[in-house]
């Protein structure tokens, strides 16, 4: 039998870049090896974005679109975090299984809070991490390929692992691991700041050949340079780290005509944003192709979700039995009144 991945992303929006180096290109490569769940995190969008989402079930769509563009195949379990009413009874367990202390040391959830500008933390949002817990646990992964920003959070779905296994005395849980990709954090335009859509600072993976031109070509480069004539510093310049990973080939290249001063910064971002329109045209003709068949990536995922709901019932039957809450002489009552 094949070991299961369980990963996915919130939907506020388009993915970008930096998604694709951190962890979208290792769950293309890994989707055949692996039986994998793919979850559309809705309502953990409710814990930062409450009051200032847009539409969430138009961002699940644009989610999709952005999953089958980058090549992960339709036949993938792909489901919606909120249609799922077992993840939150889940949630509600593991609850009790972890201190408020241990939530609220959680550094990305911190972050988040200060990005964003919240004061009041909801029960909710300090909790989040308990609930991805639950997202995971579900489906028993083995692997949940995420950003870095997710470590504490695999973390946490680790000590939730022991503390259930050790309580209710079974081994209901494994220990599941995370895996990071090659470029932990991407850069945006903007410079040092990770690539991300509240700094407006990225490329998403759906911009078009024009549009990723005129954001290279804001880019910030080699603070160094003061012109055009002066040699050049490709190893603290933001574009050449790009020009690294997404055209390792030519990186050389460019990084001894940016040192003798033959190329300027204009023409290589000019030429960086070729490069990347480059590297990304399969994926936007593949994502154009789905976003032109809404029907069809609905019933994607709704067959995803359909299959993720049972396999979510069945763990959470194991979990039940495992914490003494199923309750054989009320179910048999019951099943009598309702004439099952
Ligand atoms: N927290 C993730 C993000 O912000 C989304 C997510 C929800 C997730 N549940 C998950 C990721 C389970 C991996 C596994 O993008």
């Amino acid at each position: 039998m094949k070991k299961r991945i369980v990963t996915g992303d919130r939907p506020t929006g388009r993915l970008h870049l930096g998604h694709l180096v951190g962890t979208l290109q290792n769950r293309v490569r890994l989707q055949d090896e692996y039986d994998c769940f793919f979850i559309i995190a809705d309502l953990q969008v409710l814990t930062d974005h409450i009051e200032r989402y847009s539409d969430i079930e138009a961002n699940i769509f644009e989610v999709m679109c952005d999953y089958l563009g980058v090549g992960l195949k339709p036949e993938n379990c792909f489901f919606v975090q909120s249609q799922i009413p077992e993840l939150c009874e889940l949630t509600m367990y593991f609850s009790f299984l972890v201190s408020l202390a241990r939530v609220q040391r959680n550094p990305t959830v911190k972050n988040e809070a200060e990005m964003y500008g919240v004061s009041q933390m909801s029960l909710g949002f300090v909790g989040y991490p308990v609930s991805q817990a639950a997202d995971i646990l579900a489906f028993k992964a083995h692997l949940v390929p995420v950003g870095q920003d997710q470590l504490p959070h695999i973390e946490q779905t680790r000590e939730v692992v022991r503390t259930f296994n050790h309580i209710f005395k079974k081994e209901v849980f494994e220990l599941p691991e995370a895996l990071v990709g090659e470029i932990p954090v991407l850069s945006g335009t903007s410079g040092e700041q990770k690539m991300s859509k509240s700094l407006d600072n990225q490329i998403d993976l759906a911009h078009t050949g024009e549009e990723t031109f005129v954001r290279i070509g804001k880019m910030v480069t080699d603070a160094k340079r003061a012109y055009r004539k002066d040699p050049g510093h490709p190893e603290e310049c933001f574009a050449f780290r790009y020009w690294s990973i997404f055209g390792p080939d030519v990186a050389p290249q460019v990084s001894v005509e940016c040192k003798n001063a033959t190329r300027g910064c204009k023409e290589c971002k000019a030429q960086l944003a070729e490069q990347l329109n480059k590297v990304l045209h399969e994926i936007r003709e593949r994502r154009a192709q789905y976003a032109a068949q809404p029907e069809l990536v609905w019933d994607i995922l709704a067959t995803g979700t359909k299959r993720a709901r049972q396999v979510a019932q069945q763990t959470l039957i194991e979990v039940r039995e495992a914490m003494r809450l199923s309750f054989p002489h009320l179910t048999k009552a019951m099943r009598k009144m309702s004439g099952v």
